[in-house]
């Protein structure tokens, strides 16, 4: 097992941690940013070893770790515990906290109340919302306060309801131009980055071409600068149906099953544990405690 050493305070970054300016720089030098999703202290630790920049700790957890219908149900108390074990495994990405449904909607108090929550007891580098429009005040607000800001446009779970379920958005001429004028106010408000979600390509590549700001794309085409996968379904941990904007890079799931079966058949069978599983004690100190135990017993 690896250590680690000692975290600096929330909010102020750690030895080799990825400067947040640096984001930019890459979308200047045309360098592609790579995000992912994790959610605890071992998957943190994995995509920092594997040299992602960006580590999103989504509120898609509530579906690929607490096993909910959809991204609605996270709460801030769970959001926040899972977000200070990614940081407690992943050193140089940069750690976004994804405030969950229903925690900065309310008002601009309420997101920023939310956000330094993410901060202080997440230890979270920057937040995530979704949404433009009454969404962008918000940003502002969390934004004036030094924390850093992702948007999140095209699909967006928490309200996918209003967009008419988990499908591509912006594949009209209106959307697409309504798309284009949100991730330039998401922007103008403050925004360090903007995630855009089932985005027909060429819009994500006339947006991407106009902000100074990088995109993230998920399911939007290769012209955004960075591009971010959900855990789960990248090492095809989630065996619901995938959507096609999903790589799937390995398929562990067929293989921790037969591992965990393995290891029930072996308990069973008495295969395991082995003799080189055990700890020793010395023939002298077991005959003394044999000695006591039959001793206690024939007192009884
Ligand atoms: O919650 C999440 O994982 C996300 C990504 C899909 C961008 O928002």
């Amino acid at each position: 097992m690896t250590t680690r050493p000692r975290q600096p305070a929330p909010g102020t970054p750690g030895p080799g941690k990825l400067p947040l300016p640096e984001i930019a720089e890459m979308k200047h030098r045309g360098d592609r940013i790579v995000m992912v999703t994790a959610y605890d202290a071992p998957s943190g630790r994995l995509a920092d070893d594997a040299g992602v920049d960006l580590i999103l700790v989504g509120d898609s957890a509530a579906m690929v770790m607490l096993g909910h219908d959809s991204t609605v149900p996270a709460t801030v108390d769970e959001m926040i515990i899972l977000t200070r074990a990614v940081n407690r495994g992943a050193r140089r990405p940069l750690v976004i906290a994804d405030l969950p449904f229903g925690s900065y909607q309310v008002s601009d108090e309420q997101a920023l109340e939310t956000s330094v929550r993410f901060v202080k007891e997440g230890a979270a580098d920057a937040v995530k919302l979704e949404g433009a429009g009454p969404m962008l005040s918000r940003v502002r607000a969390v934004t004036a306060a030094g924390i850093p800001v992702m948007g999140h446009i095209g699909l967006t779970p928490q309200t996918a309801t209003m967009l008419g379920g988990f499908k591509a958005q912006g594949r009209t001429a209106a959307k697409a131009s309504r798309l284009y004028e949100d991730a330039l106010a998401l922007q103008a408000a403050g925004c360090f980055s903007i995630v855009l979600e089932a985005v027909p390509a060429p819009v994500a590549e006339h947006i991407t071409e106009a902000l100074e700001i990088p995109t993230i794309g998920i399911g939007a085409g290769a012209a955004c600068d960075g591009q971010v996968l959900v855990w789960h379904d990248l090492l095809g941990l989630y065996e619901g149906r995938a959507p096609r904007f999903v790589k799937q890079y390995a398929e562990l799931a067929p293989t921790i099953r037969d591992a965990v079966a393995q290891y029930a058949s072996d308990v069973r069978d008495g295969a395991f544990p082995e003799e080189k599983h055990t700890y020793a004690i010395s023939d002298e100190e077991l005959a003394l405690f044999e000695a006591a135990i039959a001793e206690a017993r024939a007192r009884i």
